[in-house]
């Protein structure tokens, strides 16, 4: 790819992604179409001028917008391809947000695939503990204060507390016994009582100047 920055990025947001899936419950073919999804969900970034790409200063808004194309450009790149059909929706859904703010169709709360807000979290890690041509990479403590700022904002509530019990190589599988025993028997309390609000505002910032987001 021209992007220097995207297949690493991809790759670590597969495995990341894979995790986090599998401390949810997910399995077999279920658990590899997640891993699909995190190695393809910026394909469309081709389609994105490398001026752009590697801009070493923020984006215009102007360039933001085009940016923001890059989902629908890579459900269009794998549209075609009959096998993925199952992931398009994950990736179109990428960079929705759970507050209904996020992009290309301002999709709220679980009416996003879980796959996708699965993504999200993952995807946004991954960006932060990069370097970029603009930035210096946040540490990985950094990086998960901020995601634990904006959970119930930017993030899924239970998909970003998963996400930050994991290791960053691996998962808790202690972990899988609590949501299971409080989220899958329907516990109301276990979201509420997890769901930080933060303002959004550290993450929110960041992410609105990440091109690779
Ligand atoms: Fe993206």
């Amino acid at each position: 790819m021209r992007d220097p920055y995207t297949r690493g990025h991809s790759l670590q947001v597969a495995k990341l992604a894979s995790a986090v899936a599998e401390a949810i419950g997910f399995t077999g073919q279920d658990l590899e179409l997640i891993k699909f999804a995190g190695l393809l969900h910026d394909v469309g970034k081709i389609a994105v001028p490398e001026c752009i790409l590697q801009k070493p200063s923020f984006l215009t808004s102007s360039e933001w917008k085009v940016i923001q194309l890059h989902p629908k450009q890579s459900v269009m790149i794998i549209d075609p391809i009959k096998g993925l059909r199952q992931i398009r929706d994950w990736i179109l859904y990428h960079h929705e947000r759970w507050d209904g703010r996020g992009y290309p169709k301002n999709v709220k709360g679980d009416r996003i695939p879980i796959q996708s807000r699965i993504l999200s979290v993952c995807d946004t890690y991954s960006a932060m503990t990069e370097d970029r041509p603009y930035r210096k990479r946040l540490s990985d403590q950094e990086a998960r204060e901020e995601i634990s700022k904006v959970r119930g904002a930017q993030f899924d509530p239970m998909v970003a507390n998963i996400f930050l019990d994991l290791g960053v190589n691996g998962y808790n599988g202690n972990f899988i016994k609590t949501f299971s025993k409080h989220t899958l028997l329907g516990d109301p309390n276990f979201e509420n009582g997890s769901t930080g609000t933060g303002n959004g505002k550290g993450l929110h910032q960041g992410v609105l100047t990440i091109p690779s987001n």
